[in-house]
């Protein structure tokens, strides 16, 4: 990595070719801390009453007002697990959160200082966006025991513009692998385009085509050390398994979008109320 995030042209050929890229030593320790404690700060101010339930195996069901108004909000989700048949949490709320989401980095400020610097806006230039916006921010937790798994998609599903356009950035909190749920991505599949959308529309949201099946042999696990950002390609396949290991795996997860000559699409999940403000206008 060069000056202020711009990708190297080596960098630049394994993301295309393989529809991702490592960024070792993107965000340092004093950034990732800086990020931590303040989630825990919010988490400490959350009174853990109205929220949401966030599953990936079960999305239709748990898709309600207060996950479509998230888009603009800092929004708790809690882990499908994290109940007992009581329907009481079976642990403490800071163990029982799935995310938060989906305007971090627009509200708060210790995480819209990540998604405005200078180094994120350099790597996105050089990855050829023009007016990009992030469009969505998560902090997940993937928390020891009960973190759920993210089944096979493609980001572009869920935030379509036309042409497509988004890329996912993955910033590791904490060490990601194989035990405790880090990603895992199919090479080279963002070459074969973009499979399927997530609708919103007035009954819901629903999925236009059903789950194309993958392959497990054909994933490759990107595991990562705290402090590493995974570039992903918006038609790129990948997921995340459950983490049963008593680890939690703490990531920080941007969706970038171009604005310039390209349309939002009016049936995305996300309805913002006010438009976001490209990064480069900041
Ligand atoms: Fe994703």
């Amino acid at each position: 990595m060069g000056i202020a995030g711009n990708l190297t042209a080596e960098q630049l050929d394994f993301f295309n070719v393989n529809g991702y890229l490592v960024v070792e030593s993107f965000s340092g320790s004093e950034e990732i801390k800086e990020m931590r404690d303040r989630m825990e700060e919010l988490l400490n101010g959350f009174d853990g009453s109205y929220s949401s339930i966030f599953s990936t195996t079960n999305q239709q069901k748990h898709t309600d007002a207060y996950f479509f108004e998230s888009a603009e909000k800092i929004s708790f989700f809690f882990e499908e697990k994290a109940f007992g048949d009581d329907g009481c949490l079976k642990q403490p709320k800071e163990l029982s959160i799935n995310k938060v989401g989906h305007a971090l980095h627009e509200i708060d400020p210790v995480f819209k200082k990540f998604s405005t610097s200078d180094k994120l806006l350099g790597m996105l230039f050089s990855l050829d966006y023009k007016k990009p916006v992030v469009i969505q921010s998560m902090y997940i937790f993937k928390q020891p025991g009960i973190g759920g798994e993210v089944t096979p998609h493609q980001d572009n599903s869920f935030l379509y513009t036309d042409p497509p356009s988004c890329t996912g950035l993955w910033l590791a909190l904490e060490d990601a692998t194989i035990n405790n749920g880090c990603l895992w991505a199919i090479p080279g599949s963002h070459k074969n385009g973009l499979k399927r959308r997530f609708i919103r529309d007035e009954n819901g949201v629903h999925f236009d085509e059903p789950s194309p099946s993958y392959d497990q042999k054909d994933f490759v696990p990107l595991e990562v050390k705290e402090g590493a950002l995974v570039v992903i390609h918006g038609d790129l396949i990948h997921q995340s398994f459950e983490n049963k290991s008593s680890k939690s795996r703490h990531a920080l997860s941007l969706h970038v979008v171009e604005t310039q000559e390209h349309e939002w699409a009016k049936d995305n999940w996300i309805r913002r109320k006010v438009d976001p403000v490209p990064l480069y206008a900041r």
